[in-house]
């Protein structure tokens, strides 16, 4: 399965801090936005990476995370000259998808809890179809809202519903069979001129093959997009860090705990950061 990180956009939202730095290169505490759903695809076993961007933005990123040797993964870098939709994703990535499945998170989704291996896994194991997440949420609006029945069958999905269905958002992160190329080329368009994820997804519900995993109260799903929420994620982030020891997406830890990188190479990133907390965690690490 190959894995893609939208990291585009103009970032609107968080004038004047994003007028000049991409969004999802803002402090989320300790480290880069884009670490976060970075560490995500990597606890998914996911290791052939293609992170999108601008092309204003796009060089800060390599300078940033390389071409991924020192996480043990490949990262592929595409430009995304307008921000034309989520699922133009899939079709800048055709190359890079080839014949195989894919998953998209979002660069500016913030994940975090005990069960998200085990979903993870859940949703990298089911072969046909696409998989999203619903998790509940207070203010529906502002999301795609996804629609059950009694049997907790999927029977609707919105974008941004002013009369929301239900209060199960879905979060930015999803996971598809092939044919997600060939559907992101088919959709048209939505009156604020983006193709929507959204419209991919109704696609699959309408085949029968859209599954829907609900993500429950372990899973802390985090909003980035207002001052608001950065600072909300920031301060979670290192209420955990100061309580626990353990950092919450360290992307060098994952991939050194899942093996895609060997001790020699996490020291290597330790000492590179020395003088900071980051840096002498990665060593703590390395000496375990
Ligand atoms: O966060 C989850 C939500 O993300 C979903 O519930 C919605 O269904 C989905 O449409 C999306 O809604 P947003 O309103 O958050 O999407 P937004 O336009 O803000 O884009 C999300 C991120 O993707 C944002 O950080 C910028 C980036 N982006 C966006 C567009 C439209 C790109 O990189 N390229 C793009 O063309």
């Amino acid at each position: 399965m190959k894995g893609i990180i939208l990291a585009g956009g103009k970032g609107t939202r968080l004038y004047p801090m994003t007028f000049s730095v991409s969004k999802q290169l803002l402090p989320v505490y300790d480290k880069p936005m884009i670490y976060y759903p970075l560490s995500i695809l990597l606890l998914a076993g996911i290791r052939e990476i293609a992170l999108i961007s601008t092309p204003y933005d796009i060089d800060d990123y390599r300078n940033l995370l390389g071409d991924g040797s020192k996480f043990g993964i490949s990262i592929t870098y595409v430009v995304q000259p307008e921000p034309k939709g989520l699922a133009e994703a899939f079709v800048l990535c055709e190359d890079f998808i080839g014949n195989d499945s894919v998953c998209l998170i979002l660069g500016d989704n913030v994940f975090y809890g005990q069960t998200l291996s085990v979903l993870l896994r859940k949703a990298v194991d089911i072969k046909e179809g696409a998989t999203v997440f619903g998790y509940p949420v207070m203010n529906p609006c502002s999301f795609g809202v996804v629609e059950f029945d009694a049997d907790g069958k999927v029977i609707s999905i919105e974008e941004k519903p002013a009369q929301p269905k239900s209060n199960y958002a879905v979060p930015g992160l999803y996971f598809y069979d092939n044919s997600v190329v060939e559907i992101a080329k088919s959709v048209k368009p939505s009156p604020r001129g983006e193709l929507e994820i959204t419209s991919v997804n109704d696609v699959y519900l309408k085949q029968g093959k859209l599954n829907v995993i609900l993500m429950g109260r372990g899973v802390a799903w985090l909003d980035t997009g207002s001052p608001e929420g950065l600072l909300g994620a920031a301060e979670f982030v290192e209420a955990i860090q100061a309580r626990q020891g353990y950092y919450v997406c360290c992307p060098e830890e994952i991939a050194w705990r899942n093996k895609y990188i060997d001790t020699e190479q996490l020291l290597k990133s330790g000492k590179a950061l020395k003088g900071t907390e980051y840096g002498k965690y990665l060593i703590s690490l390395a000496k375990e």
